[in-house]
Formats: C-alpha cells, sequence, structure tokens
C-alpha cells in the first residue's frame, strides 16, 4: 500500500491541488452598460437539460454583483496563449471594461454582455438560482447560446486549436496540448 500526505482544507495550501478549474473571462454589465471582464476558474457542467453550469464567485466582486442584478453573462473560453493577459486582467482596477485588458468586444446573440472576439468558444448565460455560502456565491445559470470560432469548429485537431487552460494552483496553470481519443 502506498503511503498518503493528509492535507488540510484551505484549498490555497494543496500542493499539488487535485482538483484542476478551467479558465474563463466571464463578461457581465454594470448597472450603467459598461462591461466588465474577469478570469475565473470554479466553473462547471452540472445538467444536460436545462443545460445548466455552475459559477462560484466571491460576492463582493463586480462579476457576482452585476449577475445577480441583472442575470446576464458570458462565459468566454480563451487559450492558453491569454495566459500573462488573463492574469494581468484580474488586478487591473475596476471599472474594468473588456478595452482595459486589451481585448475587444463582441456582441452576443442571445444577452447583453458582449462575448470577447480573442476568446475561442462563447456560452451565453442566464441565471436561474443562486446559493451563498458565507463570502461566495454559487451561481446557477441556463446557457441559452453557445458559439465557437468557424476555424476551430471545422477543423479535425479542435482541441490543439483551443488550447483550454486550468488553474492548478496560485500562479500556476495547465494547458490541453494533445487530445486522444479510444
Ligand atoms: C486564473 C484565475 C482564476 C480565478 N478564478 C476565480 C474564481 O473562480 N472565482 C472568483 O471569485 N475569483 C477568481 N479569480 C479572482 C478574480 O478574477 C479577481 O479577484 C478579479 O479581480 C475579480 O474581478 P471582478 O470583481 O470584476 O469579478 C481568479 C483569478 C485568476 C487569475
Amino acid at each position: 500500500m502506498k503511503e498518503k500526505i493528509n492535507f488540510d482544507f484551505d484549498k490555497r495550501t494543496w500542493h499539488p491541488s487535485p482538483l484542476a478549474g478551467q479558465i474563463v473571462l466571464v463578461t457581465t454589465l454594470n448597472p450603467d452598460g459598461v462591461s466588465n471582464i474577469a478570469p475565473k476558474s470554479w466553473i462547471s457542467m452540472m445538467a444536460f437539460k436545462p443545460p445548466i453550469l455552475a459559477l462560484g464567485c466571491n460576492l463582493r466582486h463586480w462579476t457576482a454583483r452585476n449577475i445577480l442584478v441583472n442575470s446576464e453573462f458570458v462565459v468566454n473560453i480563451p487559450g492558453g496563449e491569454l495566459a500573462e493577459t488573463i492574469w494581468q486582467c484580474h488586478r487591473l482596477p475596476h471599472p474594468r471594461p473588456v478595452e482595459a485588458a486589451g481585448l475587444t468586444p463582441l456582441p452576443a446573440t442571445k444577452v447583453k454582455p458582449p462575448r470577447v472576439d480573442e476568446c475561442k468558444a462563447h456560452m451565453e448565460c442566464l441565471l436561474d438560482q443562486h446559493i451563498t455560502y458565507g463570502d461566495e456565491v454559487i451561481l446557477l445559470a441556463q446557457i441559452v447560446a453557445v458559439s465557437v470560432d468557424k476555424e476551430i469548429g471545422n477543423a479535425a485537431d479542435v482541441y490543439e486549436r483551443m488550447h483550454m487552460l486550468f488553474f492548478l494552483e496560485t500562479a500556476t496553470y495547465g494547458v490541453i496540448e494533445r487530445s486522444r481519443h479510444l
């Protein structure tokens, strides 16, 4: 039998972190109609029908506040080439429109917050319900539109082109560079 190390419950101390979270850029609209962009990694699909995803967010963040006010957001899927932009983005002061991160807003199809042109796929979402735990909130939202770059959707090596990145621990991420098909 292998020996095991016991970790405590503070995720920030986990090394290695046994759970990787996909890094996404979430866009919302501030009450004055200006966009807000922030990286998030506590995100996953939760149900097929209706298509529900869960996003974990600090309640003080503009992302959570905007979604709780107007219910709409877009989950934009960046590739590994945006890693430095993503880490710079989360330190930018507010208001923090998409352009402040050096990125390009692209109108969404079903919701008011914009997609991010430099990202490869986008999920437009409407808040369904939320659950709070202390300072944090789990936002359960229905996906109302999904889009992907045409040149990726038509390619054979879609995952190599998506180059999706995952949060591992502070300042550390992983990238899917190769997919295998069983
Ligand atoms: C790679 C990465 C992943 C992050 N994931 C989350 C997350 O899942 N939830 C969260 O509340 N904050 C997360 N953060 C921190 C927020 O992005 C950061 O505090 C940001 O400034 C919040 O912006 P907002 O107030 O506009 O939402 C993450 C930061 C980085 C760099």
